[in-house]
């Protein structure tokens, strides 16, 4: 079992498979060249699979697949298939941009994923490429379609904007409860690769807007995480992730590992474990003893205030979100 120096017990393992992605969302990587990452310091699966292995061994019970987009990593069906054979009973993730959706989501589905978490911050077609600088709205609808079709169940992820996509946080509920889809509004994080013009609505703002048209009730929380669940009186269930909140940490059960083999205890603190070599040479034992460390390094709370003003300078899409 991990629990950590604040006695969190660490269950969560979030994999970013690639910092790669076919989208430039301004609160992520709006100005990263096109081919930024070089493929050759990406693990190879086969090696971060045996990473999983041990991270399974020592407790973890959920793990997420994450990136950049992790779509873009060839073969990923069969990595989640090798890691649900390992363990049969994990809850095994993938958040992704949607866009290659329609083609895998069936063989995600055969290789035994649980559930997915689909980003979509508009239903207008020029919101999304505004915000995304691609104009994916109908291959990211028909994902969804396709992988709601095929069983997932799904989370959407939506990131409010002020003045960019504040007028779409009513309609964006609407159709996830046409849908049966459980949408998830998330606190824009301020970080030094974003736009630095963005200003995010937070969760006060947020519910103000859904309060004007219906009755919400907060639900008491069920599972540990950072999300906060609230329902409106038809039944619909929502979330919203605020990481500005002061309380924000208390219950996080995660860790996380880049794509190149570091483990990140939080996402706003510099401090991580390079566990490469480990993973490139196979060995258990280095592997059991970079995931301890981490998990003892991991910090009470994130560390906005001493990091650059408030800014995290560690990307997202390298740490995975
Ligand atoms: N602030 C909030 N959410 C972000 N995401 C990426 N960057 C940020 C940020 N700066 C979220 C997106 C996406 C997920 C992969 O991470 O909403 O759903
Ligand atoms: Fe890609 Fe997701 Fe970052 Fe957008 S938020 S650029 S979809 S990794």
């Amino acid at each position: 079992m991990l629990i950590d120096s604040f006695d969190r017990k660490i269950e969560y393992l979030r994999v970013s498979v690639t910092k790669q992605c076919n989208f430039r969302c301004q609160y992520c990587m709006p100005d990263t060249p096109e081919n930024f990452s070089d493929t050759s310091s990406l693990i190879p699966l086969d090696k971060m699979l045996e990473f999983i292995k041990v991270a399974i061994d020592e407790g973890i019970k959920k793990i997420r697949i994450t990136g950049g987009e992790p779509l873009l990593r060839k073969d990923l069906a069969n990595f989640i298939a090798s890691i649900r054979s390992y363990s049969p009973e994990i809850e095994l993730a993938l958040t992704t941009n949607g866009f290659f959706l329609k083609q895998y989501a069936q063989a995600l589905k055969d290789a035994g994923l649980n559930r997915l978490n689909i980003s979509l911050d508009s239903l207008q077609a020029s919101k999304v490429a505004l915000i995304s600088k691609r104009d994916v709205l109908p291959q990211i609808l028909e994902g969804i379609d396709e992988a709601q079709k095929v069983g997932f169940p799904i989370k959407v992820n939506m990131v409010p904007l002020k003045g960019i996509n504040d007028d779409e946080i009513l309609p964006m509920l609407e159709y996830a409860m046409q849908r049966k889809i459980t949408l998830r509004f998330i606190e824009f994080m301020e970080n030094d690769h974003a736009r630095s013009h963005l200003k995010g609505l937070n969760e006060a703002e947020i519910l103000h807007i859904i309060s004007q048209k219906y009755r919400i009730i907060e639900v008491p929380k069920q599972t540990l995480g950072p999300s906060k669940s609230y329902q409106l009186e038809n039944g619909t269930k929502f979330g919203i992730i605020a990481p500005h909140n002061d309380d924000f940490c208390k219950s996080c059960n995660r860790i996380r590992l880049t794509s190149e083999g570091t483990i990140c205890p939080c996402l706003y603190y510099q401090e991580a474990v390079d566990a490469k070599e480990g993973i490139l040479e196979g060995d258990s034992q280095k592997m059991r003893e970079s995931i301890r460390l981490s998990v003892k390094n991991k910090p009470e709370k994130n560390q906005w205030d001493l990091e650059q003003n408030e800014h995290s300078a560690r990307a997202f899409y390298y740490t995975g979100g």
